[in-house]
């Protein structure tokens, strides 16, 4: 069976063929590789919970042409009409009430479902061949670092890896911004490359993030089942420091760093001390734009995290737009060390 697959026509001709026939493809996107399968297909669907691991707790983002294929799967309204308007195709996800044609398998038993419509032209185009809504969760096994690449994808799943389409390098390189439009008040479950801020000047309207009505941190997992802390981790501990110079001083206060450590700077004008010996180091972008860490993010982690890396350190960025998401990534890829 071919594995690997480009871009051209004949290409995604026959992978819109595996995916009608109820078989999984990892596909690219703008945020990061999907696991993409036919999203009111039951059996199809458990082939790509089976395929990444993942729980059943665990509910899928359903991938749609637009905002009227959308209407087919979820209730939509009027925040969705503006939302669809402003940001699709886009790494923007909504959580709405989800239709009875939407199998229980993709929405956990939630009586919601997530959809977005992907802005890259290759999904884009096995959507329009496929003519059905695809389910696509990140196409890495579950917990793990998502894939940005299709040799990514490959090196996930071994020898046996499900077809993947080369796209080439994903543009934003962390997963869409996901915002719960089910309940009230509307609220971001997960930050992603859309911010808050650019989220209520289009609704006209404030937008909780992360926190209950009265500021306290909702637990997580509570609402978006599958954002568990200890995600994205990596095999290595990560240390992440607060800022730049907190991380600068404990390089400097550490002349002993164990073999193996990987110091991941966010440009390379950083400030570090002068003789990292046995410390091997990669940026995360050459001028420490947000931008840039966010779409090289998830590669440097798997790069740092060779087998003989035994920590990999780098500090937080700002807590402004994609900063606050590549921010919420670090802590989870973090958490427990
Ligand atoms: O950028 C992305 O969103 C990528 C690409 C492939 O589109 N997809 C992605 O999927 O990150 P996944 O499965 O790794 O993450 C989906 C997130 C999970 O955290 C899940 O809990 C949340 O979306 N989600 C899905 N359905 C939900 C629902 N009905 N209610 C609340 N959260 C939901
Ligand atoms: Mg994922």
């Amino acid at each position: 069976m071919k594995r690997l697959f480009g871009t051209t026509r004949e290409d995604l001709s026959a992978v819109a063929e595996i995916l009608r026939s109820g078989d999984v493809v990892a596909l690219p996107t703008e945020t990061v590789y999907g696991l993409a399968c036919l999203a009111l297909d039951a059996t199809a669907v458990a082939k790509v919970f089976a395929t990444k691991k993942r729980p059943a707790e665990d509910p899928l983002i359903v991938h749609v042409e637009d905002a009227s294929q959308a209407a087919r799967v979820c209730e939509t309204d009027e925040r969705f009409a503006k939302l669809a308007e402003g940001f699709w195709p886009g790494p923007l996800t909504l959580v709405l009430p989800k239709r009875p044609c939407v199998p229980e398998s993709v929405t956990a038993g939630l009586p919601t479902v997530a959809v977005r419509s992907p802005g890259h032209a290759v999904f884009g185009e096995v959507l329009r061949l496929v003519g059905e809504p695809l389910a696509a969760p990140s196409a890495n096994l579950f917990g793990k670092v998502s894939p940005t690449r299709a040799e990514h994808v490959t090196e996930s799943f071994g020898p046996e890896h499900p077809p993947v389409v080369d796209g080439g390098p994903t543009d934003i390189g962390i997963e869409s911004t996901v915002l719960d439009l089910s309940a009230g008040k509307p609220r971001i479950l997960r930050p992603g490359p859309i911010s808050r801020s650019a989220i209520e000047e289009t609704l006209g309207e404030k937008v909780c993030d992360g926190e209950k009505a009265d500021g306290e941190p909702e637990a997580p997992g509570q609402k978006s089942p599958g954002l568990l802390p200890g995600h994205y981790r990596p095999k290595a501990p990560l240390r992440i420091f607060p800022d730049e110079e907190a991380m600068a001083e404990f390089l400097k206060a550490s002349e002993d760093l164990p073999t193996g450590t990987v110091v991941l700077f966010h440009g390379r004008d950083d400030r570090s001390p002068d003789d990292l010996r046995e410390v091997r180091s990669f940026f995360l972008s050459e001028q420490g734009s947000p931008r840039e860490i966010a779409r090289n993010l998830y590669a440097r982690l798997r790069e740092a995290d060779a087998s003989d890396t035994v920590l990999i350190v780098t500090h937080l960025c700002e807590e402004t737009g994609i900063g606050r998401a590549v921010n919420d990534r670090l802590r989870r890829a973090s958490e427990g060390n």
